[in-house]
């Protein structure tokens, strides 16, 4: 499974790129908004760091809007996805940007049916997301294996990206199923790699070392 961060923080892109894990980006407004930036300066930072697809949102809502932010950030970078909402014109604008051989990422996916819809538009990526289905309560995961299984069956382009991912569990039960995709945000990154008996076999580790090291020589 290819893990995506989910975040525009530059600090946090470049430190957890260098564990060598990260295989792509994804942003949104809310997370452009969040580190008070230009989008254009930002992505075309990010592109610098990781050498793998990196999600732009548009903020246009109606279909000529969309295509024409969609091919002024394809031409930032050709690394860029640009991510467009599951509305009527977002699987418009999906289907010509694909057809341009510009890939789309559809975002804010909730069913099984919308995921359907946006492979059959030609998404490269099709997002839905987990962490706001289980605040309402609903199951974000058997979303994942619902959608999985469905697109087992064909043979779209699309790939399942695993978004709004909350917590190390989310990642293991996506990888379990078999998604192709989860982005997280930094903060479950760090969870991931956090052991704590790593830490404790480590010092202990080190503290035998200390007795015998003067005799390394
Ligand atoms: C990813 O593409 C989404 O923008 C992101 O995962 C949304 O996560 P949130 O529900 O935590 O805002």
């Amino acid at each position: 499974m290819q893990l995506f961060l989910d975040t525009a923080n530059i600090e946090a892109i470049k430190k957890y790129a260098a564990w060598g894990t990260v295989d792509g980006i994804t942003t949104n407004p809310s997370l452009i908004a969040k580190e008070g930036v230009s989008l254009e300066s930002r992505i075309k930072e990010i592109t610098e760091v990781v050498d793998g697809p990196i999600s732009s949102e548009v903020v246009a809502t109606d279909y000529e809007g969309m295509i024409k932010e969609g091919r002024e950030y394809a031409k930032w970078h050709k690394n860029i996805y640009v991510k467009v909402p599951l509305t009527e014109d977002g699987l418009r604008a999906c289907k010509t940007l694909s057809s341009e051989g510009i890939p789309v990422n559809v975002t804010l996916i909730f069913s099984a049916g919308q995921a359907l819809l946006a492979a059959k538009a030609g998404a490269a990526l099709i997002s839905p997301f987990i962490g706001r289905l289980d605040d309402i309560s609903q199951d974000g995961m058997e979303l994942i294996a619902e959608i999985v299984t469905m697109l087992s069956n064909y043979s779209y382009d699309a790939k399942v990206l695993v978004a709004s991912v909350r917590h190390p569990r989310h990642v293991i039960d996506a990888a379990q199923i078999g998604a192709d995709i989860c982005t997280m945000p930094p903060e479950v990154f760090d969870k991931l790699i956090k052991h704590p008996l790593t830490d404790i076999g480590l010092e202990k580790f080190l503290a035998d070392w200390e007795k015998v090291k003067d005799l390394q020589k």
